[in-house]
């Protein structure tokens, strides 16, 4: 493995749902040996770092954002011995893996909650934050909008209210508590110490809560988080804090400090821009949300990402913008989802294998590190017929076998169905067919892996003469990287300023040409110009 401490810069993100990746033993869950057993496949995507969905113990009440173990793996998913030798054999191919770390909450099925709500003198007590009254930090917005009216709940067996900014069955942790602080520096490091590369922390925002504010972005919440960054720097160098904070690029720049808290973390405005663009045939968008993004600390980088296990969330535009964002892509009914749209990639995008690559094309050359969501490598589809955000968390389909073989016993939910399900789209097909989806997001990412420009240098958007036309320069060192992108569905015409004319290979498929004032571009066409003089 190269120890380069600033891996995370280069690297492409993978999200994987154990739950749904691979079965390994019958039981009808994916698990920690099934992913082993597919990490040849996912080395062949080319992908340099897992990112684990939360694998603790837990009712799954929140698909397992609701821990009530903090130090095990759930035993659906297999045990420690297993985790470390998926870490082993993935470390061995060159493959880094992230997991999630939930802080801000807890399952209500804890240890820590039962003893906190069953007895006023428990140390556990002030773990959580209880409260007589309902009323108090009132100004905290409500975020699972559609099951949610309050972010208290009362608690028969405490006498009190407790306070929790997700489902009701995820209690807040109460960080005004030194011992909760320690607590989560304890299971850090026990993660740490096993060889996992660092931690997607979940919900971060939230972590305190002070009467008069949002509770959102608070500056004890950062204090904390920088102490934490320290020590994992001290201890554990080279390992990664990823911020997820679906807030504005201004809110999230202090959750890079001084290269001092994260670093890395996810751009939530601008995957819905990208979505806008593509629909509109505008760069608009695009370009007004990147204007808007404050330069982070060097050694930083943003995620991006075009969809993930969430509803694509719709809470960073205006109220306007989501309602025309519903309209264009969720006119079904049981589409909509809290301020958000429960479908993947390829059904958003019509199944229309040329704008999924050219949405592709704008992951992996806009700037940031990219993450793909499991399965959009082969443009899997959804399941509307399940609940909440169930539709977009469906098996991997592997092959045209019974049950995609995902699994030899009955599958724990049901599969896609229609024209995207396992016998027409699945991982075995694309493989065998060079011109599949998976062989094109496999090219991208290998050119990508080969210029650092994508990951490390400077953007500047390219004056075309096109709205229609997303152009910029990506630069690093001497290499100088021309990326087109034709957001519209017809054929667009755009004019080059002359000192982006000149000898190009294009890197996607190794053409050498001269490129000079003007260019024509097909419907959703997409180019990577690597200039020679570079
Ligand atoms: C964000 C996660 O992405 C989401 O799936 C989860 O429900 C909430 N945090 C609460 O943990």
């Amino acid at each position: 493995m190269i120890q380069d401490k600033l891996w995370y810069k280069d690297a492409v993100f993978y999200q994987v749902s154990v739950r749904a990746f691979k079965d390994s033993n019958g039981d009808g869950f994916g698990d920690l040996r099934g992913l082993q057993q597919k990490l040849d496949y996912l080395s062949l995507l080319g992908i340099d770092c897992i990112w684990l969905m939360p694998i603790y113990p837990s009712p799954l009440r929140d698909d397992g954002y609701d821990i009530s173990d903090y130090c095990n793996v759930a035993a659906l998913y297999g045990n420690l011995d297993d985790l470390k030798s998926l870490v082993g054999s993935a470390h061995a191919l060159g493959i880094r893996i992230i997991m999630d770390l939930v802080l801000n909450h807890t399952s209500d099925e804890h240890a820590w909650f039962k003893a906190s709500r069953s007895d006023r003198n428990s140390p556990y007590r002030d773990y959580y934050i209880w409260s007589d009254t309902d009323q108090k930090y009132r100004d905290a917005r409500i975020i699972f909008l559609d099951t949610e009216d309050s972010n208290w709940t009362w608690d028969e067996k405490a006498g009190q209210y407790f306070w929790h900014r997700f489902y009701s069955s995820q209690p807040d942790l109460n960080f005004d508590s030194p011992a909760v602080q320690d607590e989560i520096f304890k299971v850090a490091r026990f993660w740490l110490e096993l060889g996992i590369d660092g931690f997607r922390a979940d919900a971060v925002p939230y972590l305190f809560e002070r009467e008069g504010t949002s509770c959102e972005n608070l500056p004890e919440t950062h204090a904390y988080l920088k102490r934490l960054r320290l020590f994992m720097e001290k201890e554990f160098p080279g390992r990664i804090l990823l911020c997820e904070a679906n807030q504005w690029p201004e809110d999230v720049r202090p959750y890079f400090g001084n290269g001092d808290e994260f670093q890395m973390g996810f751009h939530f405005p601008i995957m819905p821009r990208i979505f806008m663009s593509l629909k509109k045939g505008r760069a608009d968008d695009l370009r007004e949300i990147l204007g808007r993004t404050p330069p982070i600390p060097e050694d930083c980088q943003w995620c991006i990402f075009l969809r993930n296990h969430d509803e694509l969330t719709l809470e960073m535009v205006s109220p306007e913008e989501r309602k025309w964002m519903w309209e264009q892509y969720a006119p079904e009914p049981g589409m909509k989802l809290n301020l958000g749209i429960r479908r993947r990639l390829a059904p958003l995008l019509d199944n229309d294998r040329r704008k999924i690559e050219l949405i592709n094309s704008m992951l992996f050359t806009l700037p940031g590190s990219p993450v793909l969501y499991y399965g959009d490598e082969i443009g899997m589809g959804d399941n509307l017929d399940l609940p909440d955000r169930n539709g977009v968390r469906t098996p991997m389909q592997w092959d045209d076998t019974p049950n995609a073989g995902f699994t030899a016993g009955k599958p724990f939910t049901e599969f896609v169905k229609g024209d995207l399900d396992y016998r027409h789209l699945n991982v075995k097909s694309q493989l065998l067919d060079q011109n599949s989806l998976f062989h094109g997001i496999k090219k991208m990412i290998g050119v990508r892996r080969q210029h650092p420009a994508f990951g490390r240098g400077e953007m500047q958007w390219v004056d075309t003469g096109n709205p229609a036309i997303a152009g910029y320069l990506r630069r690093y060192n001497r290499e100088r990287i021309l990326v087109l992108n034709n957001l519209s569905e017809s054929q667009q015409n755009l004019t080059l300023p002359a000192e982006h004319q000149g000898s190009v290979v294009d890197l996607l498929s190794d053409d050498s040409q001269l490129i000079k004032s003007s260019l024509s571009l097909q419907p959703y066409a997409y180019l990577w110009l690597k200039y020679d003089n570079g």
